[in-house]
C-alpha cells in the first residue's frame, strides 16, 4: 500500500478514510485537494502530512504559473506564502507539517533571483527527495529502536501500540511499526496488541490491517482493554509514533496515549517513541505549549456512518493528548536513541548530534 505517489504532476494519495474496506486513491491536482485530505485525513500521520503539503506546494507553485505565465517572483512568493500559511492549519498539533512547510518556503526565500518557472521545479526535487528522505529516515530509527529493546531480553517479545504509526503515516516502513517490523524481521515479536484507536479508529482500520498484510502477529483491543492486556498478556514494551515532541521530551500523540503511558507505568512496562527529528519543536519547552486540534463532534457521536448518540449529544473531541516525559524510557530516532528524556538529556542529544 503505497501511502502517496507523485505521478505526472498530480499527488495520488490512498483515501485512508475508506481503508480497510476499499482501496481507493484520491489525485490531487490542485494545492487545496491536498489540504483538504490532510483535513479530512485522507493522508494522515504527523511524517505523511508533512511529505504530501511539500507536493501540496509543488501543485501551488504549477498553478500559480499556469494561471499567469508572466508572473513576477515577488508576487510568485508572496502567494505560495499565503497558500502555505493556509496549508499548516489544516492540522495543528502535527509540526512535521509546519516543518515541511517550512522547509519549502526558505527554498523559496532563498531563490530570489531565479525565475517562478526556476524555483517551481526546484520545489518539485525537494518533495521528492523529502519523500525518499523519510524512507531512510524511518528504516534509521526502526533500527535503532529494534536495537534497543532486543538489549534487555533474548525472548520474542509482546508490544502494544496506540494509533497508527505505520507505512500509511509515513513514506517508509512507519515509526513505532517500522520498530515493530524491525523486530519481526529478526523473529522477535510474539504479538502485537493494537488499540482500536477511538474515535476514527486508526488501530482497527490501519494498524491491524498494516502487520496482517505481512503477517505479523497482532490482535486488535477495544482502547479499555489496554490495562487488562498489560496484566494479563506479558506485555514486555509500548511504543507509540509523536506528532510533536517539546524541549522537555513531552510529547503530543493521539488521543488516549496518555492513558497508555500511565497505565504502562503502573504495570512497570517501559514505554518508548518513535520519531524523526522533525517532530522536535524546541521552540517549545513544555507540552502545555502545543496547540490540540478539537475536531467535529461527530466523529465522536458516529463510528463510522453509524450514530451512537443523540443527534446534539454535547461532545469534546480533542485528536491529540499530551504524555508528560516522565513517563517516556526513550525516543527512537533516526539520530539514535535518546533515553530519559528530558530539558537536559534533550539539548545534550542534540549539540552532540550538531543538528537543530
Ligand atoms: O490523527 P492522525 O491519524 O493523523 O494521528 C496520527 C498519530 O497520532 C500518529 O501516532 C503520529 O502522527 C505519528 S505517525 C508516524
Amino acid at each position: 500500500m503505497d501511502t502517496m505517489r507523485w505521478k505526472d504532476g498530480s499527488l495520488i494519495l490512498l483515501d485512508q478514510t475508506k481503508l480497510p474496506v476499499k482501496m481507493m486513491y484520491i489525485t490531487c491536482t490542485r494545492w487545496n485537494e491536498v489540504r483538504d485530505a490532510i483535513r479530512i485525513l485522507a493522508v494522515r500521520g504527523a511524517p505523511a502530512i508533512g511529505v504530501a503539503a511539500a507536493y501540496g506546494m509543488v501543485l501551488a507553485a504549477y498553478e500559480l504559473l499556469k494561471n499567469n505565465h508572466t508572473i513576477t517572483t515577488s508576487d510568485y512568493i508572496a502567494d505560495l506564502q499565503r497558500i502555505s500559511k493556509k496549508m499548516d492549519a489544516a492540522r495543528p498539533t502535527a509540526v512535521n507539517l509546519h516543518w515541511a512547510l517550512s522547509q519549502v518556503m526558505t527554498t523559496v526565500n532563498h531563490m530570489t533571483a531565479a525565475t517562478a518557472w526556476e524555483i517551481t521545479k526546484v520545489l518539485e526535487k525537494q518533495a521528492i527527495a523529502m519523500q525518499h528522505e523519510d524512507v531512510s529516515i524511518n528504516t534509521a530509527l526502526s533500527t535503532y529502536g529494534a536495537d534497543e529493546l532486543l538489549k534487555y531480553t533474548n525472548k520474542p517479545l509482546t508490544i502494544l501500540t496506540h494509533c497508527n504509526a505505520g507505512a500509511l503515516a509515513t513514506a517508509g516502513v512507519g515509526t513505532a511499526l517500522g520498530v515493530i517490523r524491525a523486530l519481526h524481521k529478526k523473529n522477535r515479536i510474539r504479538m502485537v496488541y493494537a488499540d482500536e484507536t477511538r474515535p476514527l479508529l486508526q488501530g482497527a482500520r490501519l494498524t491491524a490491517t498494516e502487520l496482517m498484510s505481512d503477517g505479523i502477529p497482532v490482535t486488535l483491543i477495544t482502547d479499555n482493554m489496554a490495562a487488562w492486556v498489560m496484566k494479563t498478556k506479558g506485555v514486555d514494551a509500548v511504543i507509540v509514533g509523536a506528532d510533536r515532541i517539546t524541549g522537555n521530551g513531552d510529547t503530543a500523540n493521539k488521543i488516549g496515549t496518555y492513558g497508555v503511558s500511565l497505565l504502562a507505568r503502573a504495570h512497570h512496562i517501559p514505554f518508548y517513541v518513535a520519531a524523526p527529528v522533525s517532530t522536535f519543536d524546541l521552540t517549545l519547552k513544555t507540552g502545555t505549549e502545543i496547540p490540540i486540534e478539537e475536531r467535529n463532534p461527530d466523529e465522536v457521536r458516529c463510528i463510522g456512518e453509524v450514530a451512537i448518540s443523540l443527534k446534539n449529544a454535547s461532545v469534546f473531541n480533542p485528536a491529540f493528548d499530551v504524555t508528560p516525559h516522565e513517563n517516556i524510557k526513550a525516543i527512537f530516532t533516526e539520530l539514535g536513541v535518546l533515553q530519559n528524556p528530558d530539558s537536559y538529556t534533550i539539548s545534550k542529544f542534540f549539540k552532540q548530534k550538531e543538528v537543530l
